[in-house]
């Protein structure tokens, strides 16, 4: 049986502890400062204990993997210290908040010959599924332009939270869920490269950007991320114009609507209709799909060419610390 442990119990940590859970892996241990995040956790065998330190005073056996969701700010050394026990690690992304942290823990786990993947769960998503494969079979030919869009309103006193602040989070919207759609692109579409990036603090009290204007290229493609925190609705949507055709994928679940991935021929009206609509309505199960991934590439090395290593950890990040270094940074308006 697979053994694991698990830094951080918040919404996602708690969320990879459910499906550990369900997939019958022996939880070993899980950490958090907070009691009160392991109240709905409660299982046989599992040590809980409120930091590192105070696990480290107990003597654990091994595991096979770690589980590590927690700020931003926190994460490097709590993947270097994972790495040290000789487990296989999900760190959620971003791999830390610089290039240079997530650098040193890869040529760390390359050192120690251990998987070390970034939680990347948006490329398990059914309709970004869907929309691979439709790349996959040439209906777009050449890559003209992407589009991509992604908002929410965030919560009240969100100002407050780890997540809006710069020393904690690396950044805003940009990093955080920014670095996800920058995944996406080089995942789906290929490396791009900066062309420019417009930071704005519209509506939250924080020293971070609150929406973002990501213009990318990727050959002679332009590729747009729009990113925002002050829109009053959750937003989720790729748009991809080829010479071929045209992909526009909506939606991811839960409360960002059911997913659609809708293909167009050009001039379908012309000639032969190719068109196809694709609805995997409001479940979303990419955390499950990621989780089990990365279990069975530790338990018995099966490769996966979803799942993000740690390369793609520390390129998403190399993008990102290029557009916050081309940015142009506005005050509130
Ligand atoms: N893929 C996604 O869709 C998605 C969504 C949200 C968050 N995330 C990522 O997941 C990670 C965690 O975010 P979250 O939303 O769960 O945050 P959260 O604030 O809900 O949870 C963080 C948890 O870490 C705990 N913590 C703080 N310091 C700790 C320490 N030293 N050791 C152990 N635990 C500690 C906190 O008590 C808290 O329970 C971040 O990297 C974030 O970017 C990913």
């Amino acid at each position: 049986m697979i053994s694991v442990g698990f830094v951080g119990l918040g919404l996602i940590g708690a969320r990879r502890f459910h499906i550990a859970q369900k997939m019958g892996c022996r939880i070993a241990f899980a950490i958090d400062p907070d009691p009160a995040r392991w109240a709905s956790l409660q299982v046989e065998g599992c040590h809980y204990a409120s930091s590192i330190a105070e696990l480290n005073t107990v003597e654990q056996g091994p595991v096979d993997a770690i589980f590590i969701a927690i700020p931003h700010d926190l994460a490097h050394s709590a993947c270097r210290w994972a790495l040290e026990r000789k487990a296989h690690v999900l760190c959620e992304k971003p791999l830390g908040i610089t290039l240079a942290e997530a650098g040193a823990i890869r040529s760390q786990s390359k050192a120690a010959g251990l998987h070390l993947c970034a939680g990347f769960n948006y490329r398990f998503l059914s309709g970004v599924a869907a929309m691979r494969d439709l790349l996959r079979e040439g209906g777009l030919g050449d890559l003209h332009r992407v589009r991509i869009c992604m908002a929410h309103g965030g919560r009240p006193g969100m100002e407050a939270e780890w997540k809006l602040q710069r020393k904690r989070a690396g950044g805003g919207a940009l990093i955080d869920p920014g670095i996800h759609l920058v995944d996406l692109v080089r995942h789906l579409f290929g490396e791009p490269e900066v062309v420019d990036c417009d930071l704005r603090r519209r509506f939250w009290n924080v020293d971070v950007e609150d929406n973002c204007s990501l213009r990318l290229r990727i050959g002679s493609a332009e590729v747009t991320i729009d990113v925002s925190l002050t829109s009053w609705k959750n937003l989720f949507s790729i748009e991809a114009f080829g010479r071929d055709g045209l992909i526009l994928l909506n939606g991811r679940g839960g409360n960002y609507g059911v997913q659609t991935v809708e293909y167009v021929n050009r001039w379908f009206w012309n000639g032969k209709d190719r068109r196809s609509l694709q609805d995997f309505g409001t479940p979303d199960m990419s955390f499950e799909l990621e989780t089990r991934a990365f279990l069975r590439k530790v338990l018995d090395g099966t490769p996966d060419s979803v799942l993000s290593t740690a390369e793609d950890g520390c390129e998403a990040l190399r993008i990102v610390e290029a557009a916050y270094a081309a940015a142009v940074t506005r005050p509130a308006s």
